[in-house]
């Protein structure tokens, strides 16, 4: 399976944080916000991903990040010229995709809580087999969101759980439960995006894709309960948000959260010696402190 990340858009509602930097690349308490959804598809077990963004912004995220082989990855980059909605990632990512699954994952988008992986390698397992799986999260104000409607049934617990309806933040939301940005997608992606028409906003949504799933019975939802913590670090609220909980979870537990070289040393995707050149590389900053504590194995988990 493949990955992408969507770090495109404007920033607009962050200026004039955003004015000359990518949102994405804004701190989160003490690490660019794109480490948080580069760690989530890592814990999916992705190890080939797409970053899209602004021409402005690409050659900045790609110096951070280059080409991924410090994490034992393969990192590459596309330009998104206009931001003219989420599900023209799959259409940019054509080439990229080739004839693979594909999940996607939105760079302002933080995910946090104990069984992610498991709900995280359902959604690949279901996509190996022609499914796809969007994520929902109980919210207190729906209308700003991509809203799903949905029913238990008994097998659950293997596919998820059945989609009634897809809604973009409808004026009279049929439920709580957001759609939130990361979405896992089967084969086929690519060409299934490319029929999707822009939106009364103009928008190519990734509301009208997931509809295309659902009409077609291929669309399942996972649910991210109450051990679960879910943020999009858009807006100066949500950034500041965002950043205290990093920073509280990360003080109770004495550990860094959504370190993408902890992962890949964990995952045998690095060795100790590549580890080591990153922890260095962080030098005296609390995150190489980390890396060390981890390679001395002062950190077992
Ligand atoms: O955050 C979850 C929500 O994200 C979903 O519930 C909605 O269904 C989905 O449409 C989306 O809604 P937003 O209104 O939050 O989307 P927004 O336009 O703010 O874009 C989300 C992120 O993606 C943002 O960081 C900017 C980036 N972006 C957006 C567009 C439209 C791109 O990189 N390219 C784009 O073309």
């Amino acid at each position: 399976m493949k990955g992408i990340i969507l770090a495109g858009g404007a920033g607009t509602r962050l200026y004039p944080l955003t004015i000359v930097t990518s949102k994405q690349l804004l701190p989160v308490y003490n690490k660019p916000m794109i480490y948080y959804p580069l760690s989530t598809l890592m814990l999916a077990k992705i190890r080939e991903v797409l970053i899209i963004s602004t021409p402005e912004d690409t050659p900045r995220i790609s110096q951070l990040l280059g080409d991924g082989s410090q994490l034992g990855m393969k990192l590459e980059y596309a330009v998104q010229d206009k931001p003219e909605g989420l599900a023209q990632a799959f259409t940019i990512g054509k080439d990229f995709i080739g004839d693979d699954s594909c999940a996607m994952i939105l760079g302002d988008n933080i995910f946090y809580g104990n069984g992610l992986n498991a709900k995280l390698s359902a959604a690949v397992k279901m996509a190996d087999k022609g499914q796809a799986t969007i994520f929902g999260y109980y919210v207190e104000d729906p209308e700003r969101f991509g809203i799903m409607e949905f029913e238990r049934t008994s097998d659950d617990k293997d596919s998820g759980l059945k989609v009634l309806s897809v809604e973009e933040k409808p004026a009279n939301p049929k439920s709580n439960y957001a759609i939130v940005g990361l979405y896992f997608y089967p084969a086929g992606v690519s060409d299934m995006a490319a029929n999707v028409k822009p939106s009364p906003r103009g928008e190519l949504e990734i509301t009208t894709l997931n509809e295309m799933y659902l009409q077609e019975e291929r669309l399942h939802a996972q649910l991210l309960g109450r051990g679960f913590t879910w943020m999009d670090a858009g807006t100066i609220d949500s950034l500041r948000r965002a950043t205290n909980f990093v920073c509280m979870i990360e003080q109770y537990q004495g550990m860094s959260i959504s370190a993408p070289e902890e992962i890949a040393y964990r995952f045998g995707w690095i060795n100790k010696e590549q580890l080591q050149e990153s922890a260095d590389k962080y030098g005296k900053s609390p995150y190489g402190e980390h890396l060390r504590a981890v390679l001395e194995d002062r950190i077992v988990l």
